[in-house]
């Protein structure tokens, strides 16, 4: 305890130096649930423990053969002993049913998401999670992320099962112009399906929720001209809108479909149907940066990988300055107003839909000379929480309905494509013996839960 007290003394010294607004858990409001998240693939280990099956991702990462079978008995005591642990713990436990990996089979039997058949054997995971888990588990998320994973799997081909076409490079037969809407066209009826067992069977006996988490990044207009602006709209139909206008409001997003024409699936009127009944009890918003974002319609511009589709292309930078102050992954800024002027978008579009943020964090890189005292040291993630909860509080004042926020993540875990390079954990974790030591952050993280005024 003494050490402890001494580290956020320490904190507390170093942070009030810059000055800046002081937050307290008391800007939010009671009932509003605080934590941390982390996704199995990530943090777990042990793929071939306990009878587990190889997933996806585990042949992505390792090049190897899997086998299929019935629900496995380990992997259910597995998942119900964690949840067991954290309730004892008084830690209410929020489930995401799939965070990017699958069963690798069904990508070898039908293609994995670019096959309809995979709506009903999500179904029946579903189902078995519900089953087994829902007298304890209140909070069912669907999906993380799929307006991101899909993109990094079937387009770009960062992502398990690695495919795309040209023009985006060097990675396995594909059609990146099509599979990407495919892919989530069933994800979005995978999502209805897993909706409409709960709802009819568990939902009423166990009184829980279900939703689905979005990755949004925040956009701004390169220039303040009417083609830029233009420009925001489309990225951000293209972003959470892509599976939350269907859910929500019966169809894909009218900026989706007009550039998209025949590449974008149609739903069927019996699809609308299931749609509009099943629906979704809470929103996900995962949110980490923003950037600017450029007129590619009526101006020409390079392709960009990831936003290409909507027309435009994504910038941290304008006349040399960047948009916000750099975190250890290139791809992530640090620019607090980006999550209000989300909530507050996502407040709008959804007639303040019950709101979540799972995911927000910050990323430090790592290269081999560094030291366990370089990460722990980390003031930096400590200003980054503190000013998005600031900005999400400001949020709330102005009515949005968000109940919860999570920092991704618990532990320094596996970074997907970018391995175990970047560390966005408040435990530091040495990969050779799997010591965790708490970082500054961890603590300012209790210190601020435990309800003093902590500044930045
Ligand atoms: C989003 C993803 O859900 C998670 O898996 C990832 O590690 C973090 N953001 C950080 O990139």
């Amino acid at each position: 305890a003494a050490a402890c007290l001494v580290v956020l003394l320490t904190v507390h010294r170093l942070l009030h130096l810059s000055g800046v607004a002081a937050i307290d858990r008391g800007l939010f409001p009671p009932g509003f649930l605080f934590g941390t998240s982390t996704s199995a693939y990530q943090v777990e280990g042990g793929y071939l423990e306990g009878n587990k099956g190889l997933s996806n991702w585990d042949v992505f990462t390792h090049k190897q053969e899997g086998r299929f079978g019935d629900v496995n008995p380990d992997g259910v005591a597995f998942y119900s002993s964690l949840i067991d642990n954290l309730l004892q713990k008084g830690i209410q436990p929020f489930v995401t049913l799939c965070h990017y990996d699958i069963p690798h089979e069904l990508d070898k039997r039908y293609g994995g998401w670019l096959s309809p058949e995979i709506q009903k054997d999500f179904g029946y995971f579903a189902e078995i999670c519900f089953k087994m888990f829902g007298d304890r588990v209140k909070f069912w998320a669907t999906f993380n992320q799929p307006n991101l994973f899909i993109k990094f799997s079937y387009m770009v081909g960062w992502y398990s099962p690695g495919r795309c076409s040209e023009p985006f490079g060097n990675c396995k037969s594909g059609n990146s112009s099509i599979e990407p809407y495919i892919a989530g066209h069933n994800i979005i009826l995978s999502h209805a399906n897993a909706v409409s067992i709960y709802r009819n069977k568990y939902q009423g006996k166990q009184g829980g929720q279900i939703g689905i988490a979005l990755c949004i990044i925040w956009y701004e207009p390169f220039r303040n001209t009417t083609a830029d602006i233009l420009a925001v709209k489309r990225a951000l139909s293209f972003s959470a809108p892509w599976f939350l206008d269907p859910i929500l409001l019966g169809d894909y997003p009218r900026e989706m479909r007009e550039v998209l024409g025949g590449r974008l699936p149609k739903f069927t009127s019996k699809q609308k149907k299931r749609l509009e009944a099943t629906k979704l009890d809470f929103i996900g918003l995962n949110h980490y940066t923003t950037c600017y974002v450029k007129d590619c319609i009526f101006s020409q511009c390079e392709i960009d990988p990831i936003n290409g589709d909507a027309r435009v292309f994504s910038l941290v930078e304008r006349d040399g300055v960047p948009i916000g102050k750099e975190t250890g992954s290139p791809f992530f800024y640090d620019v607090p107003r980006g999550m209000e002027e989300a909530v507050m978008y996502y407040k709008q579009r959804y007639n303040n839909t019950p709101t979540y943020i799972p995911e927000n964090g910050y990323s430090q890189a790592s290269n081999s000379s560094m030291t366990a005292k370089d990460f722990t040291n980390d003031t930096r993630r400590i200003n980054y929480i503190s000013g998005y909860l600031t900005s999400l509080a400001s949020a709330i004042r102005k009515g949005a309905d968000v109940r919860g926020y999570f920092v991704w993540s618990l532990l320094d875990d596996f970074e997907w494509n970018s391995g175990y390079t970047s560390r966005f954990g408040l435990y530091h974790v040495d990969y050779k013996t799997l010591k965790r030591t708490p970082k500054l952050s961890a603590d300012w993280y209790r210190k601020f839960l435990m309800g003093s005024p902590l500044r930045r």
